[in-house]
C-alpha cells in the first residue's frame, strides 16, 4: 500500500460539470512529476514528445512502448495525486484492437499510469471502445496529431477550413460516443475548439486550441523555456531555464577553475588525525549522513 491518490476520471470529468479548468503538463521522471504533482496540477502526462525533448528526436514516430513504460514507470513513482495518462506510441495502437488492448495493459500493468492516450478520430473508435470496454480509460487527441506528421505534411494547424472543422467535430463526437473519459485539442482554431467543447459531455484539453477548453495542457520543457530556439505561438513560457542552467553552468565551471569550489563547508572532516608518521590509519566510520544524487537521507 502507498500512500497516494491519484485523481479519477470520473473527479476529471466532474470538474468539466462544474466549470472548473482542468490543468495537465507532461513529465518523463519521476523529480519532475514530484514537482508538477506538488503545484497541484490535475493530470500528468507521459507524452511521447519525449522522443524530442528527452531523445533529441525530430518527431515522436521512433518512440516505443518500453520506452513510454520506463518513463510511465519513473513519473509514478514521484506523483501523488496527480492522474497520470500515458501516450500509446505510434504503431502500438492503430492496426488490430486486440494488439491495441495487449499494449495498453502493458502500460497499466507496468507503469502504475491511469489512462492512455491515443491518437486519432473514427479510425481508432473500435479500438478505443474495446480497450474501455475492458478496463482502460481512455483519452482521445484530435486536431494536429503529431505521430501523423507525415501525412498531414509537416506541423500544421489543423480544422482550418469549414469541411476540415467539420470532420474534426465528428471525430470528437465518435470518440466520446466510443467511451474517451476526455480529449486533447491540439493546433486548431479557437473557434472550432469552443464549438468542440459545448458539443461534448466530456472535458476537452486544449494546446494551441485557444481558452475555452475545458482544460490546457503543455510540455514542461515549454513552460519552463529550457529550449531558448523553441518559440511557437501557443507556448508561454512561465521561466527562462534556458538561460538560466547555461549561466549556472558557467558559475560552477569557473569556481571549479577557480578552486573556489568546494569550500570547507561543502566538504566532509575527520574528527581525529587520519595519518600517523608511520602511514594512513583506516577511520572509524564516518555517522554522518548524507543525502546523495538530489535524494535526502531520513535521519531514523
Ligand atoms: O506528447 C505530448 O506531449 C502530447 C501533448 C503535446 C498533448 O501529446
Amino acid at each position: 500500500m502507498t500512500n497516494k491518490k491519484p485523481r479519477t476520471t470520473l473527479q476529471i470529468q466532474q470538474m468539466k460539470k462544474d466549470g472548473q479548468p482542468i490543468t495537465m503538463l507532461t513529465a518523463y521522471d519521476a523529480t519532475f512529476a514530484r514537482l508538477i504533482d506538488d503545484a497541484g496540477v490535475d493530470m500528468i502526462l507521459v507524452g511521447d514528445s519525449l522522443g524530442m525533448v528527452i531523445q533529441g528526436l525530430d518527431n515522436t514516430i521512433p518512440v516505443t512502448l518500453d520506452e513510454m513504460i520506463y518513463h510511465a514507470k519513473a513519473v509514478s513513482r514521484g506523483a501523488r495525486t496527480a492522474h497520470i495518462v500515458c501516450d500509446m506510441p505510434f504503431m502500438t495502437y492503430q492496426g488490430d484492437k486486440f494488439e491495441a488492448l495487449k499494449n495498453a495493459g502493458r502500460i497499466l500493468k507496468e507503469s502504475g499510469a491511469q489512462s492512455v492516450k491515443l491518437e486519432g478520430g473514427r479510425a481508432i473508435t473500435d479500438t478505443v471502445a474495446q480497450l474501455v470496454n475492458s478496463g482502460i480509460p481512455v483519452m482521445g487527441h484530435l486536431g494536429l496529431t503529431p505521430q501523423a506528421v507525415h501525412a498531414m505534411g509537416g506541423f500544421k494547424v489543423q480544422g482550418k477550413n469549414p469541411q476540415a472543422a467539420q470532420e474534426i467535430v465528428d471525430d470528437a463526437l465518435a470518440l466520446e460516443r466510443a467511451g474517451a473519459f476526455a480529449l486533447v485539442l491540439e493546433g486548431i482554431p479557437a473557434e472550432l475548439a469552443r464549438v468542440i467543447t459545448q458539443s461534448l459531455n466530456i472535458p476537452t484539453i486544449g494546446i494551441g486550441a485557444g481558452v475555452d477548453c475545458d482544460g490546457q495542457v503543455l510540455v514542461i520543457y515549454d513552460v519552463l523555456g529550457m529550449n531558448p530556439d523553441f518559440q511557437p505561438k501557443f507556448v508561454k513560457k512561465y521561466l527562462n531555464l534556458g538561460e538560466l542552467i547555461p549561466e549556472a553552468v558557467r558559475n560552477f565551471r569557473q569556481e571549479v577553475h577557480a578552486r573556489e569550489f568546494p569550500t570547507p563547508a561543502h566538504s566532509f572532516h575527520a574528527k581525529e588525525p587520519l595519518f600517523t608518521p608511520h602511514g594512513v590509519e583506516t577511520p572509524e566510520e564516518d555517522d554522518d549522513v548524507i543525502g546523495l544524487y538530489g535524494v535526502p537521507v531520513e535521519l531514523g
